[in-house]
């Protein structure tokens, strides 16, 4: 008889966990919207070229999940900090540095080679660590899971010279034909696949994960993932586990990792499909 009352008893604690989960755990379905069309053509207005420069950084470009005001893991861009004015002002000062050892002339190249090469200068502080500022943490921006094109490429810089109040250089893409752009959008639509959602979700900027080319280092390597994730934290499971760090990941932070680093909006701009693919998918491939 006892016994038995445990296990009503456990089974209504449990009830009540999965209920409070389900209301703050789980993220909210997000209505999907119809894909935008955004098009770089040569028949668009500066504007609004600055202006989807504005979204791809603030989107797909995923430079906001390291140039922003509370990691300090990367100097502030679009507007001024403790680095300096703006970068689309700092970038002339930039070159002239006698450390400066790229190739740009100009501010405008200075920006074009930090998002391409970004290691051909590495602003003092920043380095990987151990690399005395010589290698930096930051991805190519033009390849792997980022991958702007050249046109988007311009649009980021013209509208970080904008944003620094500073004469807008980047000369608006040409070409009869419209270059189809991705959506500039970061959640237009739900991903596909898993590999579609964990590039589109920045996850690779900072991991490295098994079947997922190119990832940084930022975050903890993901193999091995699928096995110590139910060792991490008392109570919860492997699959609660890894929900946790992607819906809430401030909920635990692994040792030797700066906590706060991961974006905390994932389950806000994550849809519940994403989010259920990308777990799926760390369960199977991480080993
Ligand atoms: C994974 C983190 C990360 C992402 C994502 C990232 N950056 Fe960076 N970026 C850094 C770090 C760290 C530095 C400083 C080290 C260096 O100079 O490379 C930096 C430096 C820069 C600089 C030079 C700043 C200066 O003061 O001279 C520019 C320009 C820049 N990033 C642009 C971008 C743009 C544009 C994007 C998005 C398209 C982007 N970054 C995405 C981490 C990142
Ligand atoms: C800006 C960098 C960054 C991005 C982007 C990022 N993470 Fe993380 N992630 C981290 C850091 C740093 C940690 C370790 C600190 C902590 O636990 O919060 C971490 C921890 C984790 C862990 C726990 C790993 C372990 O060994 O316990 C998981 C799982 C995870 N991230 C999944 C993801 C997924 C999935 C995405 C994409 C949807 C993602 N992360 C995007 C930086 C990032």
């Amino acid at each position: 008889m006892k016994v038995f009352v445990r296990i009503v008893i456990f089974s209504i604690v449990l009830s009540l966990c999965y209920w409070g989960f389900s209301n703050y755990g789980i993220p909210q379905v997000i209505p999907e919207p119809p894909p935008v069309e955004e098009q770089i053509s040569g028949s668009m207005t500066m504007d609004q070229y600055i202006a989807l420069g504005g979204k791809i950084f603030n989107g797909k470009g995923t430079c906001t999940l390291c140039h922003n005001p509370v990691g300090g893991r990367a100097p502030l861009l679009d507007t001024g900090g403790k680095d300096g004015p703006p970068v689309g002002a700092r970038a002339a000062d930039r070159i002239k540095d006698p450390g400066y050892k790229g190739k740009a002339k100009t501010a405008e190249e200075y920006i074009h080679e930090s998002e391409v090469d970004p290691s051909a200068f590495v602003v003092a502080g920043y380095g990987k660590p151990g690399t005395n500022d010589t290698v930096s943490p930051m991805p190519a921006t033009n390849k792997g899971s980022i991958g702007l094109s050249e046109a988007e490429i311009g649009a980021v810089i013209s509208y970080l010279q904008k944003s620094a109040g500073v004469q807008v250089t980047v000369k608006l893409p040409t070409g009869a034909a419209p270059v189809a752009a991705a959506p500039a959008d970061a959640e237009p639509q739900s991903a596909k696949t898993p590999e579609e959602a964990i590039n589109k979700h920045g996850c690779p900027t900072c991991h490295k994960i098994p079947g997922i080319e190119e990832g940084g280092d930022i975050g903890p390597d993901q193999k091995g993932l699928a096995s110590r994730a139910g060792k991490r934290v008392k109570g919860l499971s492997a699959r609660e586990y890894i929900m946790q760090s992607i819906v809430s990941p401030d909920a635990y932070t692994v040792k030797g990792f700066e906590p706060g680093t991961m974006p905390a909006d994932l389950g806000e701009t994550m849809t519940v499909k994403e989010l259920e693919m990308i777990i799926k998918y760390l369960m199977e491939k991480t080993g």
